[in-house]
């Protein structure tokens, strides 16, 4: 499935627009999957800045890695520094992780996300679907439980790949020349395990990718690439 790439100056264009597409879902209201790890901090921001009102939106997370939520690689610690504590009207549910049983009794009767944010590894995993693992196999649960694959190594707990694909839309934003390889591999190679980003499309929408020009210059033109 053809995924459709934008490819901006730099990381701050990329966030921002993340960050737009953020604030026009939550002014539809609906349910938005949020992405861990670093890169998508700033495109947070300035969600928060462009619609603060996110009182129609089900808040929920791809991946957690098992630390207290406030510890600094809490990926629901970041997104509460970054968006939630700066939102005028909170969330009409925010869905933390924390352990598989509790997310899955959450997420039961759950349907069709409407947006899912994720990211990509410089090994080419998302959420915490690392290349490889015996957890991509997984297709008879929406939760569980994974060593970590890749820094910062703390047991993690990820949805599964039907889960995350269970979506009108997919938003990739990945940033960065260690992200070039990767990149390349996920959004315009073969679907491969080495590689989980190339795995997951959405199944009811559009699968996009934001990419800044460091981490696109390894991918192939010709597969739906624009720029802006
Ligand atoms: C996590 C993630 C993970 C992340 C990538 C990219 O919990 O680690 O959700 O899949 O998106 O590792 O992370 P960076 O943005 O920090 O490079």
């Amino acid at each position: 499935m053809i995924v459709d790439i934008t490819v901006v100056a730099d990381a701050e264009e990329a966030a921002r627009l993340v960050a737009e597409r953020l604030a026009d879902q939550a002014r539809a209201g609906g349910s938005i999957v949020l992405t861990g790890g670093s890169t998508p901090k700033r495109a947070y921001e300035i969600a928060a800045e462009l619609e603060p009102d996110w009182s129609g939106v089900d808040v929920w997370w791809g991946d957690e890695r098992c630390v207290p939520p406030d510890d600094d690689r809490s990926n629901f610690g970041m997104a509460k520094e970054a968006l939630l504590d700066r939102l005028a009207v909170a969330p009409r549910s925010v869905h933390r992780m924390e352990s598989v049983e509790q997310y899955e009794r959450e997420l039961a009767g759950v349907g069709t996300f409407d947006l899912v944010l994720l990211g990509l590894g410089p090994d080419g995993h998302v959420a915490s679907l690392f290349p490889g693992f015996p957890t991509l196999d997984v297709t008879d649960r929406d939760v569980v439980a994974t060593p970590a694959g890749h820094e910062p190594f703390v047991d993690r707990i990820t949805l599964t790949l039907p889960r995350l694909r269970d979506t009108r839309e997919l938003l990739f934003l990945v940033t960065g020349p260690d992200k070039a390889d990767a990149v390349a591999r996920a959004f315009t190679g073969e679907p491969s395990r080495e590689t989980p980003g190339s795995l997951v499309r959405a199944a009811y929408g559009p699968t996009r990718a934001i990419l800044d020009s460091a981490s696109s210059a390894k991918a192939v033109s010709g597969t739906g690439m624009s720029s802006k």
